[in-house]
């Protein structure tokens, strides 16, 4: 989870048998170097890294500016500049050289399907390349490229959405069990499970469904060792903050948040990531340092207000609690 996962939480899942994932996006390939060096030296050997795969430059820039104009009272009103709306990369192929000179137990990316010479050098070099995908088109994709699995997000799924194209095709948000379902039917691939995981009912029934693993992010969030604001841990179980929705309002990519002024505010947020996932940054670092949880990007899952604020290997535990004999 980008922004939020840390070095201590991936250690401390580890720690409780399960797997967790380094999250390398918008990070530096030496601050993605580091985590990969804190887990490690903390003795955790099998672990994974999600990379963004980058998409392209927005196609109407004058749309992304008048976005960001549109901002302009929620940045002064927290005494801060909106960002540059630029174009990046995420830093992507010094990424690839990190992780292709330390290989990690696992390789995962979303946002698309990096080049099958990606996912072929990664395999070559020992990590087991995992695609993720939100609809059943886009698992046939991935399943092309050779991946050794696949991440099915369903769209109950918080954080943002996996999509290869950031587009507003219809059909775009599948939950969970039908995604399982129709992708399950026609490749023997194992499948990775994500999206409004609740408890321990939910892995039970996810794995009998033909889910080889079960992913959770939302239940996460509120630990100790997550590095999600302080703010946002306590919005995920607030009164009055029940809904989720799927908004660009503050990256420029569909993604689920709780839903709050500038989600209700924003409905017509370009499709432009990074450039409006940039543009907002300060505002969204301003909100989050005064708790300002109307301009924070809270992102959350359907499953929010069963998030606990545990220890990630008490949630783990529960978790997997359903699966002993
Ligand atoms: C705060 C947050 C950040 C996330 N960041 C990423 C990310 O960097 N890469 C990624 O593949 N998925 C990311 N996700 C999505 C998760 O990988 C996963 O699909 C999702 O958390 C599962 O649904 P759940 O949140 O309902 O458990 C993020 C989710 C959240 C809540």
């Amino acid at each position: 989870m980008a922004g939020a996962t840390t070095a201590a939480l991936v250690t401390a899942v580890a720690r409780a048998g399960a797997l967790g994932f380094l999250a390398a996006g918008y990070k530096t390939a030496e601050a993605l170097a580091a985590d990969m060096a804190d887990v490690r030296a903390a003795g955790v050997a099998s672990f994974g890294v999600n990379v963004f795969v980058p998409g392209r430059p927005a196609a109407d820039p004058q749309r992304v500016a008048a976005y960001v104009g549109s901002l302009a009272a929620e940045a002064v009103a927290l005494g801060v500049a909106p960002g540059r709306a630029t174009w990046d990369d995420d830093h992507y192929p010094q990424k690839l050289e990190v992780l292709l000179a330390r290989p990690p137990a696992l390789v995962s990316f979303t946002f698309g399907v990096p080049e099958p010479e990606v996912v072929g050098s990664l395999q070559a070099a020992g990590s087991l390349v995992v695609l993720t995908a939100s609809t059943a088109e886009e698992a046939a994709v991935a399943l092309g490229a050779g991946p050794d699995a696949l991440c099915l997000q369903g769209c109950e799924a918080g954080g943002h959405r996996a999509g290869f194209a950031n587009d507003d095709r219809p059909d775009q948000d599948r939950p969970l069990r039908a995604l399982l379902a129709a992708v399950r039917r026609r490749t023997l691939v194992p499948l990775v499970a994500a999206g409004g995981v609740s408890g321990p009912a939910a892995v039970v029934d996810l794995l009998a469904r033909g889910a080889s693993l079960v992913q959770v992010g939302t239940a996460f969030l509120r630990c100790p060792e997550s590095g999600a604001p302080p703010a946002h841990k306590d919005a995920l179980v607030a009164a009055g903050l029940d809904a989720t929705a799927v908004t660009r309002a503050f990256s420029g990519r569909r993604a689920r948040a709780l839903v709050t002024a500038m989600v209700r505010e924003h409905p017509d947020a370009p499709a432009a990531y990074p450039e409006v996932n940039n543009a907002t940054r300060p505002i969204r670092a301003a909100a989050a340092e005064v708790g300002d949880l109307g301009r924070m990007s809270l992102y959350a899952g359907t499953a929010h207000r069963r998030a606990e604020a545990r220890p990630a290997c008490e949630v783990v535990e529960r978790l997997v609690s359903g699966l002993r004999p």
